[in-house]
């Protein structure tokens, strides 16, 4: 691909990316495009962006909307990511909900990546139950979700290399939630057994999805417009029980796009609770 995109093909490219997914691409950043599309594109054998662009027009080959989209996602993810939501978890919310009633609870990692999110929420699970096996949080759902179906493939396979499995997780918990396979190491049954994976796109309806108690939305609004997260954060409220909670990334807010919720400051640090 040539490593100069016109103007034009930029803007084009721009509101292909945002109306698909949401993601804004700023001013110069076309070396994201190269960066991220060369090989697809080597692949698909589109000679350049201008090609790209009339090829997504006409919709065929029908594959190649979410493989650019694929690229074009960052997938950065670890275990215990930032640490404080997964001590608010066990500390806090799970002791708060089991004082209501002991019942089931549904948890949304609505943007899972390769899966790290939601099996640190099950092993946060498996933890708590481990001073607390009467709680209702024993039979925890979680629903983990991601627009990017490569991703979902690798958080369904659930197997992991020492290197990434060194990004946030302690020797004690690598053999406690863990089983060596080959050279990798899988995730143990009764995590997985808790984490369900389907594609969901944070711009389309939620209503398949039913309603939570929790919901992790972390390190994904940070890519949208102030109009998408307003947007994205009204109708996870919406699609949240009673007095349920939004857990959002470190660098983000819900200041000045939802009045829907109210923060709640705890020595694990920020995260919100539906109002009443
Ligand atoms: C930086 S990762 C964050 C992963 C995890 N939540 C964490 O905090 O470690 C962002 C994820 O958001 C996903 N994503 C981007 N746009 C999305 C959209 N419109 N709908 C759903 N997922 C999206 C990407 O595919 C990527 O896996």
């Amino acid at each position: 691909m040539p490593e100069n995109i016109s103007q034009l093909d930029y803007e084009h490219f721009k509101t292909f990316l945002e109306d698909a997914c949401g993601i804004l691409l700023g001013e110069g950043k076309q070396y994201l495009i190269v960066s991220r599309l060369t090989k697809l594109l080597r692949q698909e054998n589109i000679a350049s962006v201008t090609e790209l662009l009339v090829t997504l027009k006409k919709g065929y080959p029908r594959h190649l909307q979410s493989a650019v989209i694929d690229a074009m996602t960052t997938n950065e993810t670890s275990w215990f990511r930032d640490r404080t939501p997964f001590d608010a978890l066990t500390k806090a919310v799970f002791p708060e909900l089991d004082k209501d009633r002991l019942r089931q609870v549904r948890i949304w990692s609505s943007a899972c990546s390769s899966g790290q999110e939601p099996y640190t929420i099950s092993i946060s699970i498996s933890e708590y139950l481990a001073s607390a096996p009467l709680s209702g949080v024993k039979n925890s759902q979680i629903e983990a979700t991601d627009i990017s179906a490569s991703m979902l493939e690798e958080a369904k396979l659930a197997e992991y290399d020492n290197s990434i499995l060194g990004r946030g997780l302690s020797d004690a918990r690598k053999s406690r939630f863990f089983k060596a396979k080959d050279e990798r190491w899988q995730v143990a049954d009764d995590i997985k057994r808790r984490v369900r994976f389907s594609e969901q796109n944070l711009l389309a309806s939620y209503a398949r999805l039913g309603k939570f108690d929790i919901i992790f939305c972390r390190n994904v609004l940070i890519y949208f417009s102030a109009e998408r997260k307003s947007d994205i954060l009204d109708r996870m409220a919406k699609a949240l029980n009673p007095g349920g909670y939004l857990f959002l990334g470190a660098s983000e807010t819900i200041t000045g796009y939802s009045e829907a919720f109210e923060m709640i400051r705890c020595p694990y640090g920020v995260y919100y609770r539906l109002k009443a």
